[in-house]
């Protein structure tokens, strides 16, 4: 077994096919800043379906391991946009043709991200119609709880007052905001010291939510600066659409709650 052996080297290197004619020098960082993100999201997913698991069984100490690997995986994805920030508006333009109508809007590894850590959407399923496996896996994980449900699920198994609806719902809806659990959070960011593996596990959520905003704005920030204000070539508005899931969060509660405190502060 050689290094090139265990690692399919040879699969891996010969996967990278750029399309325009005549060649162009800067298709292959487009292609290569594109599979590596999938290959990083590849072990963001197996990490955090791996939490979520633990958490079903009340591990938190390693189900906070997990997390923390994923945090770092976020930082890498997002540093690594200052290489695609290199590719200027006048080096894009001359491939960009080439790459019809297929757009990072169309990643299934991204899509299972945002259903797993909540941000559900049944209207994204048939954008896969064209690759059965990939639209079975995502409509198995539309229908699976996220990772916040069963941190919720949990909560209830630690003791606290938990909305009943929270516990057993038709986990393929989108999540929305529950009164009810910001005074959960209320009770265990009121007395961290009493709750602090929940207390830390709250905080490492955020942390989560806080990466992938980074992440969205980066890409953000990087797509403006390559091609302005044009439409995308998956056909969205362009920049304005990526602006929307700025303002989406996975955990409302644990913002609610910041609020909350802080204005308790004050009064
Ligand atoms: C020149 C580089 C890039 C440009 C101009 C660009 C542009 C866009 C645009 C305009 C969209 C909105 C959908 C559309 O109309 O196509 C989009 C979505 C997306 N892009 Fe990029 N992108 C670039 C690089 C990347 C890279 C390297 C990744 C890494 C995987 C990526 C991942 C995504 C994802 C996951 C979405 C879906 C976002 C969502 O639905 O919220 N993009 N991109």
């Amino acid at each position: 077994m050689s290094y090139g052996d265990y690692l399919d080297l040879s699969t891996l290197l010969s996967a990278q096919h750029p399309l325009a004619v005549p060649p162009q020098h800067d298709e292959l960082l487009f292609i290569i800043q594109h599979q590596t993100s999938e290959l990083w999201f590849k072990l963001v997913l197996h990490e955090l379906r791996s939490a979520r698991d633990l958490f079903t069984h009340d591990k938190l100490p390693v189900a906070l391991k997990r997390l923390a690997r994923v945090k770092h995986i976020q930082s890498t994805l997002t540093e690594q946009w200052t290489v695609l920030a290199t590719l200027t508006p006048s080096e894009y333009s001359q491939f960009r043709r080439f790459l019809a109508t297929s757009s990072g809007f169309q990643s299934v590894q991204y899509r299972a991200v945002e259903f797993i850590l909540g941000n559900k959407n049944p209207d994204m399923l048939p954008v896969f119609d064209q690759q059965p496996e990939a639209r079975v896996m995502l409509a198995t994980m539309l229908a699976e709880p996220s990772l916040y449900d069963v941190f919720i699920q949990l909560l209830a198994r630690r003791g606290f007052d938990v909305p009943a609806d929270l516990i057993e719902r038709d986990w393929s809806q989108p999540y929305t905001v529950h009164d009810g659990l910001i005074g959960v959070f209320r009770e265990v960011y009121g007395d961290p010291e009493k709750h602090w593996d929940i207390y830390e596990t709250c905080e490492e959520l955020v942390d989560l939510e806080d990466n992938f905003q980074l992440w969205r704005f980066r890409h953000l920030k990087t797509v403006e600066r390559i091609i302005g204000q044009a439409r995308g070539t998956g056909g969205s508005s362009g920049v304005p659409f990526l602006r929307r899931a700025l303002d989406q969060t996975f955990f409302p509660e644990l913002y609610s709650v910041r609020g909350e405190i802080a204005e308790g502060a004050t009064s």
